[in-house]
């Protein structure tokens, strides 16, 4: 996983809850990093789960719950970091679909060494969009909580389903969108 995902994870935790709670967390894992992470560098993804699982002993808030937060959290900092993704979107669902078929495929260009999960996007109704979510890694919580930060940044009435799908490793997830009138 890029560092800058581990950079901005260490952000939220200083800013939510407290710097001496992030050394702790830090401390008490066994990081092969020791918890420096440059921003352009790559780092094994369990990294990540292992400061959650110590964030979530240490605060007591369960681990899905940090996932979504920091997906909400990362969303907002994608928007401040990288403007000209949002430049042209009026809404979630005109968004949603260019995570995948723009975006993704752009950071792998400039980060080959990316690892991305796939995204089947469709739209069966209006008001209905439909995002499918495939990894081999466990971050169906993350994508919920960086939908659900998509939806807040377009201020839309927009609710959000989700259904977990059969799968061997990592995750599949079916997220569904309901536009409210
Ligand atoms: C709602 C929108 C988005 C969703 C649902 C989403 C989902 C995800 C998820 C779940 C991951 C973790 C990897 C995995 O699951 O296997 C990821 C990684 C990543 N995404 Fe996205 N993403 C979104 C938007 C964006 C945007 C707007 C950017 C940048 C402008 C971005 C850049 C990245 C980067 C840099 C990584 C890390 C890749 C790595 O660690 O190797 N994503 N994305």
């Amino acid at each position: 996983m890029k560092g800058i995902v581990f950079r901005e994870f260490a952000d939220m935790v200083e800013q939510t809850f407290s710097a001496e709670i992030l050394n702790r967390i830090i401390d008490a894992s066994n990081l092969a990093t020791r918890g420096a992470y440059t921003a352009v560098g790559t780092y094994d993804h369990r990294e990540i789960v292992e400061l959650v699982n110590r964030l979530s002993s240490e605060t007591g808030v369960g681990i899905p719950d940090l996932l979504r937060a920091f997906g909400r959290y990362l969303f907002k900092r994608f928007v401040a970091l990288y403007p000209h993704f949002f430049a042209s979107a009026k809404s979630a669902f005109d968004f949603l679909p260019q995570v995948h078929n723009i975006i993704h495929v752009e950071v792998k260009k400039l980060y080959p060494d990316a690892e991305l999960p796939q995204f089947e996007t469709s739209a069966p109704e209006p008001d209905r969009f439909v995002m499918v979510y495939r990894s081999t890694r466990p971050f169906g919580d993350l994508a919920e909580g960086l939908i659900l930060g998509c939806i807040e940044h377009f201020g839309e009435k927009i609710s959000l389903a989700r259904e977990d799908l059969p799968c061997q490793n990592g995750a599949h997830i079916r997220f569904t969108l309901i536009r409210q009138k």
